[in-house]
């Protein structure tokens, strides 16, 4: 795909299925990451990597029980809700800030390091034909999670990518005004 209709046409997209990249597709994704501006080149960044059955169920697990330890129990409804998370998708890739100590680097400017590699791997995916879909939520900030996914405590988690092929075809976003954000001094 020619570069600038990419950037242009950037879609995210929230229901996706197999078939997933494959190895070398995903290295491609991985790489896109590693390209993020980083200053002092601190490689601020960790990604946790789920793509087979096993450890989307694990995943799913430690979801549930960091709800539980953070909220107190869940009803049926909202536990199945939870396990299912990450099978949204047929790979989930969790973005950890991983902040290290610059005189230089305040951790914001680690953490946008860290977005602008999460934004590197949608166009990674879009690029190949697929696609992904980034997201928060209270799991990210939830610390019993990041205790089970063994994180420090100063690290941050960035974004929830889930990727995947789209179910229908990517739409075509909205164009905005540029005019509304871009003035001229
Ligand atoms: C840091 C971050 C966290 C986000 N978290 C969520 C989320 O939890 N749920 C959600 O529906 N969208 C979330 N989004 C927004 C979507 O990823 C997506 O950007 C939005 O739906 C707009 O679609 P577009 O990327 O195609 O413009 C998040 C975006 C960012 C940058």
């Amino acid at each position: 795909m020619e570069a600038l209709n990419l950037l242009l046409n950037r879609s995210s997209f929230g229901k996706l299925q197999a078939p997933a990249p494959n190895e070398e597709e995903l290295n491609v994704i991985y790489k896109a990451a590693l390209r993020a501006p980083d200053h002092k080149g601190l490689r601020p960044w960790r990604f946790l990597v789920y793509r087979t059955e096993a450890a989307l169920n694990k995943l799913g697990n430690m979801f549930l029980e960091a709800t539980i330890a953070e909220e107190g129990e869940v009803d049926e409804a909202k536990r199945q809700k939870i396990l299912n998370m990450p099978h949204r998708a047929p790979v989930l890739i969790i973005a950890i800030a991983q902040y290290q100590d610059s005189p230089k680097v305040p951790h914001i400017e680690q953490a946008i390091s860290c977005g602008c590699a999460v934004h590197g791997m949608l166009y990674a995916l879009q690029a190949q034909g697929f696609a992904g879909y980034w997201r928060t939520g209270g799991l990210a900030f939830n610390n019993h999670l990041k205790a089970a996914l063994d994180l420090k405590v100063t690290d941050e988690i960035i974004g929830f990518l889930y990727m995947g092929t789209p179910m229908v075809s990517v739409v075509k976003p909205d164009s905005v005004e540029t005019a509304d954000y871009f003035f001229e001094q």
